[in-house]
């Protein structure tokens, strides 16, 4: 029986990964580094210093910065990012969500966020919707970050449901590797070629709803 929903945030509940795109694409340009957007597919997902890291070894400067210069280009990128936020809310989640939330609660099925962002309990505060939330894996809390398993494994874990009892929904290509590679059914949001690991892709998170939920998943599971 599906037991739990585990959700990524960023480009599934709000469409923050338009501005993490803005603080990378700036940051990248003061490094010399261009992040487009078909380069910056490649960071969706991705945790914030494996992201610096991807970008570095993009532009050829893998080894140009010290772990503390490297942690102080993290901070601008975050603060930058901070500026962008700060004018969410609730407005901002995404068409779908607010009503799947509902119906979620309504089933008594679980709703977890597996999001590799520090910034998910801000987010979801701005956002408020906080109170759907049974929980909040904290990213810093697993050993690897997406395309490993560990956060979808742990929000089945905070969930108190097998993997193969809950349903993963994603919107990156790295947090759809992850899912499937915890052995638990994915749903997609996004670009079916970029997608293509998951069970299901849809164009957009307007056509989630339990029904669809459940469905991916008794035909992933049977
Ligand atoms: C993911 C985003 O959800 O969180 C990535 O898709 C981001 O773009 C990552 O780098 C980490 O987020 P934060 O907020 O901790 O920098
Ligand atoms: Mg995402």
């Amino acid at each position: 029986m599906l037991k739990a929903v585990l959700f990524d945030l960023d480009g599934v509940i709000t469409d923050t990964a338009k501005f993490h795109f803005l603080a990378w694409r700036d940051l990248g340009a003061e490094l010399g580094v261009t992040v487009d957007e078909a380069f910056n597919e490649e960071l969706k997902g991705v945790s914030r210093i494996d992201s610096l890291e991807r970008i570095l070894a993009f532009g050829g400067l893998a080894d140009k910065y010290s772990t503390a210069e490297k942690e102080a280009l993290c901070t601008k990128k975050n603060d930058h990012y901070l500026e962008l936020i700060q004018e969410m809310t609730p407005a901002d989640i995404l068409p779908g969500i607010l009503p799947l939330l509902e119906e979620l609660r309504e089933a008594g099925l679980k709703a977890i966020v597996t999001s590799a962002s520090k910034n998910a309990p801000g987010i979801l505060e701005l956002l408020q919707v906080k109170d759907y939330f049974d929980g909040i894996v904290d990213p810093a809390s697993v050993a690897a970050g997406k395309p490993a398993p560990d956060i979808f494994l742990a929000g089945a874990e905070l969930a108190g449901a097998k993997p193969a009892e809950c349903i993963g929904v994603e919107d990156a290509a790295s947090g759809v590797e992850a899912i499937k590679a915890a052995h638990i059914p994915a749903i997609a949001i996004g670009d079916a070629e970029v997608l293509a690991q998951a069970d299901r892709v849809l164009a957009d998170t307007s056509d989630l709803s339990l029904a669809v939920l459940r469905d991916t998943w008794e035909k992933a599971t049977a």
